[in-house]
């Protein structure tokens, strides 16, 4: 079946069932390899996309129930404001270890950080306790995260 998803701002047409998990859609069928495979059960948090802004686990979202919403990926988050300054504060920090994590973790703190400019430690525990990262960067990801909030602050 046909199903017109609106990513990035474009709309794409694809043939799938609609049980088909929107990772696979954006991965196997639209070539957006940004978006990560982690566990395909909502566990870990690697497959992080945004639905009209609301960070949502791709890995079990399937293709029939997006409808009309936005769907943004790691591949455009950088033109959003809130995404260019978490991905500012990203490499300011120097975050990434390994990075396959990364992209979830980059598309939850910018939906924080939109919803939220100024979290408090407790808002960060909160918005990202859904993103694994076997590197163990949870102390850089925490200061990137504040240092884009400061950003914002500044009206950067
Ligand atoms: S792959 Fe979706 S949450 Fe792990
Ligand atoms: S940077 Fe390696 S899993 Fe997070």
């Amino acid at each position: 079946m046909a199903f017109t998803i609106k990513v990035n701002g474009v709309d794409r047409t694809v043939d799938v069932d609609g049980d088909t998990p929107l990772l696979w859609v954006l991965r196997d069928m639209l070539g957006m390899t940004g978006t990560k495979f982690g566990c395909g059960m909502a566990l870990c948090g690697a497959c992080t996309v945004h639905l009209d802004g609301a960070p949502t686990r791709s890995c079990i979202t399937t293709i029939d129930s997006i409808g009309s919403a936005a769907v943004t990926t790691i591949e455009a988050i950088g033109e959003t404001p809130a995404g260019r300054k978490i991905q500012n504060a990203w490499l300011g920090r120097e975050v990434v270890q390994c990075g396959y994590c990364q992209s979830g973790q980059i598309m939850s703190a910018s939906a924080l950080i939109a919803s939220n400019p100024h979290p408090t430690d407790s808002d960060i525990d909160d918005a990202m306790s859904g993103n694994i990262c076997r590197c163990g960067t949870y102390v850089r990801i925490r200061e990137a995260i504040k240092q884009a909030a400061q950003s914002a602050g500044q009206g950067g």
